[in-house]
């Protein structure tokens, strides 16, 4: 059935509780399985050469000394027309014209890792060295060595609304500021990898993967292969942030060494590799200029922009939160991607959302400070109650203002910015910033409930669990329609092979797209169950109520056990499928959220301290308040890193990645974040989305952070810090620029 109309929960006795993962034991304890620790017997090991420049022609490969490397069981380089190598998407999957440094050129399946890992050590290389851009700046420049032949940069794409010179000749006020974000990388715990199998012309992939039925679809379209002979599993998944959304070469790769030497291959990345080769999010160049009437009217926002992406073509706007989360008649917008000598982009978490956040949410602050009015009471008069995007639709919920509202007053934000603290060496301040999210949803889950004769339940549904707790909540939510305890309910999940269909846990809908699916399959078998109770006891369905395990008449007579009813004793189970209806036509959902920041600087050092930070969400009803205190912990974290820390850096001699470890590429941890982080969930049961009433979380937890912190750096010290991460390095520049300057 569709999860069309349900009745409404009226209150929830499973559903919103801080429940603990339900897979959270055998993770913690080392027993789940994931890619990594796939084993099959006869295994072979794969590794790949890389090329160690940003920019090179491959004139030679020398195998001979790699075939005869101990445990070699295949090579396949350009060479090996015979084995089939496909194009991967845009160029050919061992291309002898290199773009960035680490891409693939020849591949090894050995008896151990080790013995691959030797081999490719033992493959010979001549390039051709050629000219390279490592910057975006130096991209664009006439004359720039060329990425791909199309150039480096398309045309702009604009958008227009309204009349912007009229806009800014409106204003009182106008600020304009060129505001530089960094490339950071996904580094999720678990590496990207693979473990290929084919028995006949049926192939099988353990994946780490947040989307199986991309890969399956991705695989089954390179090799030739029907979808129906390609399964994908991805049981247990250690964290992906968008770069694990599609298919990726080293799948391929497992894939095509499996074939060639007719044993499973396992191929997991190094974490050199996962910083060189799976993605990244894009830096931004933005410029953004904005119009303000003195009574905190908007007027005109203009923003010109570019995304660094990497060697081959990616988009990433960053324009989402200027042209939508404010209401501004005169908008114009003009961005465009530009190429570079290194490894692509991909979608990250909330893709150009916290770079837009980081241009608007600073420009929204100055703006505040021309006219005199308190950043948070200028953002409630300009938040737009409407969606623009989706041509003024209503939002089925829209719960911003109070996400300002109550996070300012759970933050202390008046009281904190009246003690913000300018004197001294070691200065402070708050800062505050919001954001929204948008989605690229597609309602297309289904998901199955089977009740078995013992009372047992089994959940099959297609999503992946990407570490963020889908298994729980779906599992939460068959508990509350039917009233089974957790620990009765086993969740199979994320397997082409044996799962429904779900489209990739990405795009923060999982949640919301597939809890309303579940609900509708156990809405489904808890009305077969009464229709089973309703012929025993002779009782009409309506007057029947199933809890704790029992089907109970008016006043709680007469009654029976579930698993005593003589209909599922004798049919031994009762299965319910559900599919998610489609959105409601006529609105637009989007989640929301508002972060405050309060930090401090230390001007003899330049370092930046987080003190505190606080998250108010609005994502729809609370599924699950312990895994959603983590998404938003989690979201807060990643700002901080967005924010302070974190950045790839290319050597502008060589083009060469030069941080790519975990001691030089710098990711928060517990040292850099504060004690104090706060989350405070606004709750709104948004029955107009779905049966659950809830939105989606993950993303829309990053959005503000850096922004939140970059103006609580301002209040602190009076500098803007436009270019993120703000270093100690570049804090001592600034307040030196600013001391010459004043
Ligand atoms: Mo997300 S960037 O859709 O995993």
């Amino acid at each position: 059935m569709l999860d069309t109309n349900p009745k409404p929960w009226t209150e929830t006795t499973v559903v919103g509780k801080p429940l603990p993962k339900i897979d959270g034991r055998e993770r913690l304890a080392g027993e789940a399985k994931y890619t990594l620790d796939q084993n099959l017997p006869d295994m072979l090991y794969a590794a790949t050469f890389r090329c160690p420049h940003a920019h090179a022609r491959v004139v030679k490969v020398d195998l001979s000394r790699a075939k005869e490397m101990p445990g070699v069981r295949a090579i396949l380089s350009d060479a090996d027309k015979e084995a089939g190598i496909p194009w991967f998407r845009t160029s050919r999957l061992f291309d002898p014209h290199c773009r960035y440094e680490g891409e693939e050129v020849a591949v090894v399946a050995a008896e151990t890792q080790q013995q691959a890992w030797d081999a490719v050590r033992a493959i010979q290389v001549q390039y051709e060295k050629l000219p390279f851009v490592s910057s975006m700046e130096d991209a664009l420049k006439p004359g720039a060595p060329p990425v791909q032949e199309s150039g480096n940069s398309p045309r702009p794409n604009p958008y227009n609304r309204g009349d912007i010179a009229k806009g800014f000749a409106e204003a009182d006020f106008v600020v304009e500021q060129t505001y530089r974000t960094s490339i950071e990388l996904h580094t999720p715990i678990e590496v990207h990898g693979s473990v290929a199998h084919w028995d006949g012309d049926h192939l099988t992939v353990w994946d780490s993967t947040q989307g199986p039925f991309s890969i399956q679809a991705g695989l089954a379209g390179l090799l030739h292969i029907p979808l129906s002979k390609v399964r994908v599993i991805a049981r247990y998944m250690g964290g992906g942030f968008g770069s694990k959304l599609d298919l990726g070469k080293y799948t391929v790769i497992a894939a095509l060494l499996a074939r060639k030497t007719g044993r499973p291959v396992k191929y997991c990345l190094s974490r050199e590799e996962e910083f060189l080769c799976v993605g990244n999010r894009p830096a931004h160049m933005l410029r953004l200029k904005a119009g303000v009437k003195k009574d905190g009217t908007l007027t005109a926002f203009e923003l010109h922009g570019n995304a660094e992406v990497g060697a081959y073509p990616a988009g990433d706007s960053a324009a989402y939160l200027v042209r939508e989360l404010y209401t501004c008649p005169n908008v114009k917008i003009e961005e465009a991607p530009v190429m570079i000598h290194a490894g692509q982009s991909r979608a990250f978490r909330a893709p150009g959302f916290p770079q837009s956040a980081w241009a608007l949410e600073q420009t929204m602050d100055a703006l505040a400070e021309k006219i005199g009015m308190d950043p948070v009471e200028f953002r409630l008069k300009n938040v737009s109650m409407v969606c623009g995007v989706d041509s003024n639709k209503p939002y089925t919920s829209i719960g911003l203002p109070e996400c300002l509202r109550e996070g300012a007053k759970a933050f202390g934000w008046s009281e904190a910015r009246a003690r913000a603290k300018s004197d001294g060496p070691i200065v402070r301040g708050v800062g505050v910033a919001s954001g929204m999210w948008g989605y690229l949803a597609r309602p297309s889950s289904t998901a199955v409930v089977r009740y078995n004769a013992d009372g047992s339940v089994n959940l099959n549904l297609g999503a992946a669990d990407i570490g963020t707790g889908t298994r729980t909540i779906m599992a939460q939510v068959v508990a509350e329609e039917l009233g089974v305890p957790m620990a009765r309910i086993e969740v199979e999940n994320a397997d082409t092979g044996t799962t429904q269909f779900s489209d990739g846990a990405g795009g923060s809908k999982t949640t919301m797209i597939d809890s309303p699916a579940v609900r509708a399959a156990a809405i489904e078998v808890k009305s077969r169950l009464l229709d089973m109770a309703a012929t025993q006891l002779k009782v009409p369905v309506a007057d029947l109520k199933l809890a704790n395990g029992e089907i109970s008449g008016p006043g709680g007579s007469p009654k029976v056990a579930v698993a005593q009813l003589s209909g599922l004793q004798m049919q031994r189970v009762v299965v319910g499928v559900g599919t998610r209806a489609p959105h409601p036509a006529d609105k637009a959902i989007r989640p929301f959220g508002t972060h405050f920041a309060e930090v401090e600087v230390n001007k003899r050092t330049g370092e930046v301290r987080v003190v505190r930070m606080l998250a108010a969400q609005d994502s729809g009803r609370v599924m699950n308040l312990m895994t959603y205190r983590n998404q938003v912990l989690g979201g807060m974290t990643q700002g901080i890193g967005f924010a302070l820390t974190e950045r790839r850096v290319l050597d502008s001699g060589t083009g060469k990645m030069v941080n790519d470890n975990f001691h030089d590429y710098k990711i928060p941890t517990a040292m850099d974040v504060p004690a104090q982080l706060e989350v405070l969930p606004i709750d709104p049961h948004d029955m107009e989305v779905n049966s659950t009433g809830t939105k989606g979380l993950g993303e829309p937890a990053l959005v503000p952070a850096a922004a939140a912190i970059a103006n609580a750096f301002y209040n602190a010290t009076g500098v803007r810090a436009t270019h993120a991460p703000i270093t100690p390095a570049s804090v001592i520049e600034l307040l030196n620029q600013a001391r010459k300057q004043g």
